[in-house]
């Protein structure tokens, strides 16, 4: 029989089928061994097997009431299993039995925020914090609890106290929230220092690296890294269209009035490069007889796929899909070449994959000072008028037009941009 030690070392080691394997090995001998039937539970768990997770920690509690560790789990995975009446009658029941502990405080706090009774949660939270005012969670938590509720001023200080607490690796949904807080609040210094410690404990993320670079004014990157793209589309897909609409985004409108300035005629081939999720889409299908979408993100993409507007969309990095293909009477590609820098090398691809005669038109974001581009802190790129002629030239495309528009509202401000149309 294995140990009940072993399984615990196997867990700690994130050997969880071993240390699943283990805890059964142990209960042949002791079927109702409450730690056995904890750990096997948070095994199942971690496979996604909720429902057995819920029975193993279920019968733990069972035969050990006291065993405050199982109930406080049982509480999360009835969280995760949608039973949140359940898992708040567990918790309320740790806090009445135990109420110096803050940890059903916490969780509680947090299950409350879901369910928008955020006066409740801000009792329990405030709780939790009052018997352990160094946990950076449950300061989280607060701060969570006052954003959610639309207090985002109150919610401020919460959350950068919880990052001067915070102990362990980077969380890299907080820390990005964390980063766009400062940014938003002008207090750059604070801003950086988030990117850094990011950085620091988690080298290999695409989104710490890009905003890093972004905010240290030095040598830009030539594009974003697809990493950095993928994720942040992924990530943004679920509200991009609704979160567009609401700062009044029209680049799309812009671009789709401009190729029809170009190119009256209908019934072409079209490609819409970074067609995200496919705003352009409804305007662009009725110009066209083919019309294909590029994207990098899968989740942008298959929004896009939802509108219907697509005779092909394709999962790819917009330069490496110009390379390889063409046949194209006009491509648009509206708010995509701002995660590009130099544009040369895009602009060579778009006029390769044109055909003789056929028309681009793209929008990039304006910077009015310097003679090139800029990486911009919130991890765009803008790019000068003589500079976007330039690239165009050196892609062998000629200039048609070149428009300065507001593409849309950012913190009530307008972005202005370029809406380029050129000719092979
Ligand atoms: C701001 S969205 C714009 C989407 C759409 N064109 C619109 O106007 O709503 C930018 C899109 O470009 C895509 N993108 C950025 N860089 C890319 C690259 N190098 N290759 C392919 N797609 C890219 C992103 O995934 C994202 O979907």
């Amino acid at each position: 029989m294995k140990s009940l030690e072993q399984a615990v070392q196997l867990f700690q080691a994130g050997k969880l089928a071993e240390a699943e394997a283990a805890c059964r090995a142990f209960r042949k001998k002791a079927p109702k061994h409450p730690g056995a039937l904890h750990l096997e539970g948070l095994c199942a768990a971690g496979r996604g097997a909720v429902g057995e997770a819920i029975e193993l920690l279920e019968r733990a509690a069972r035969h050990a009431p006291a065993y405050e560790e199982a109930q406080h789990d049982l509480g999360h995975l009835y969280a995760r299993a949608g039973r949140a009446e359940d898992a708040e009658r567990v918790w309320r029941r740790s806090i009445a039995r135990f109420p110096m502990s803050p940890a059903a405080y916490d969780a509680l706090g947090v299950l409350l925020t879901r369910a928008r009774r955020f006066d409740e949660a801000i009792l329990l939270l405030v709780t939790a914090l009052g018997l352990d005012a160094g946990d950076p969670l449950a300061r989280k938590h607060l701060g969570d609890t006052h954003w959610d509720a639309g207090r985002e001023a109150e919610a401020m200080p919460h959350h950068e106290a919880a990052f001067d607490l915070w102990r362990g690796p980077p969380d890299p949904v907080f820390f990005e929230h964390l980063w766009q807080q400062a940014t938003r609040a002008g207090k750059h210094d604070r801003a950086r220092a988030v990117l850094e410690r990011w950085r620091e404990g988690c080298p290999d993320d695409p989104v710490a690296a890009h905003l890093l670079a972004a905010s240290s004014g030095g040598a830009a990157p030539a594009r974003a890294s697809d990493g950095y793209v993928e994720h942040t589309f992924d990530a943004f897909a679920a509200t991009f269209d609704e979160q567009l609409a609401s700062i009044g985004y029209r680049t799309h409108t812009l671009v789709a009035e401009a190729l029809v300035r170009a190119r009256p005629e209908e019934g072409e081939v079209g490609l819409d490069a970074g067609c995200g999720t496919g705003l352009c889409g409804p305007l662009l299908r009725p110009r066209a007889r083919r019309l294909v979408g590029v994207d990098l993100s899968s989740a942008m993409l298959a929004r896009a796929a939802g509108t219907g507007c697509y005779d092909e969309l394709v999962h790819a990095e917009l330069s490496r899909f110009l390379a390889e293909r063409g046949g194209f009477d006009w491509i648009v590609s509206a708010d995509t070449l701002c995660y590009f820098g130099e544009l040369a090398g895009v602009l060579g691809g778009v006029a390769r994959a044109l055909l003789s005669g056929g028309h681009v038109v793209f929008s990039v974001e304006r910077l009015a000072d310097g003679d090139a581009f800029a990486l911009q802190a919130h991890g765009r790129y803008s790019h000068t008028p003589a500079f976007v002629e330039r690239s165009l030239g050196d892609a062998g495309l000629t200039l048609v037009a070149q428009a300065t528009e507001t593409l849309r509202h950012e913190n009530g401000r307008p972005v202005e941009g370029l809406i380029v149309t050129a000719a092979r």
